[in-house]
């Protein structure tokens, strides 16, 4: 699934409505102007990547989310959903992580707040 509707708030860049991501699963969110994001729902809780594998080009939104890590859909390097630090190879190298914020029934970041 794919969210395109994004909205800059007052330096928040609002990715979706938080019913857009079933628990469990992730969301891609195409952001105009950079790569693209993921949102990820788990247990309640809210996280922000890149979407892009470090590896390689694959979409982590489309790999499996759990135990607050994703796994990559191609070569299953995994994640830490919310440090963004590479936990298993062939991923090495970390990936961007975002503070996430909760509110008004959506999922904001500020672009430039991340773990790396
Ligand atoms: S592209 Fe993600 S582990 Fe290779």
């Amino acid at each position: 699934m794919e969210q395109k509707d994004v909205t800059l708030l007052a330096g928040e860049l609002r990715l979706c409505r938080v019913d857009a991501v079933e628990d469990g699963e992730a969301l891609r969110v195409e952001v105009e102007g950079r790569m693209p994001l993921a949102v990820y729902h788990v247990d309640g809780e809210f996280y922000v990547t890149d979407d892009t594998c470090s590896h390689g080009n694959a979409s982590l939104s489309e790999g499996t989310v759990e135990n607050g890590q994703v796994e990559c859909p191609w070569h299953v390097g995994r994640f830490c959903l919310k440090t963004g630090s590479a936990l298993t190879f062939p991923a090495v190298t970390p990936i961007r992580a975002y503070r996430t914020i909760v509110k008004d029934g959506a999922v904001f970041i500020h672009p430039e707040d991340s773990s790396s």
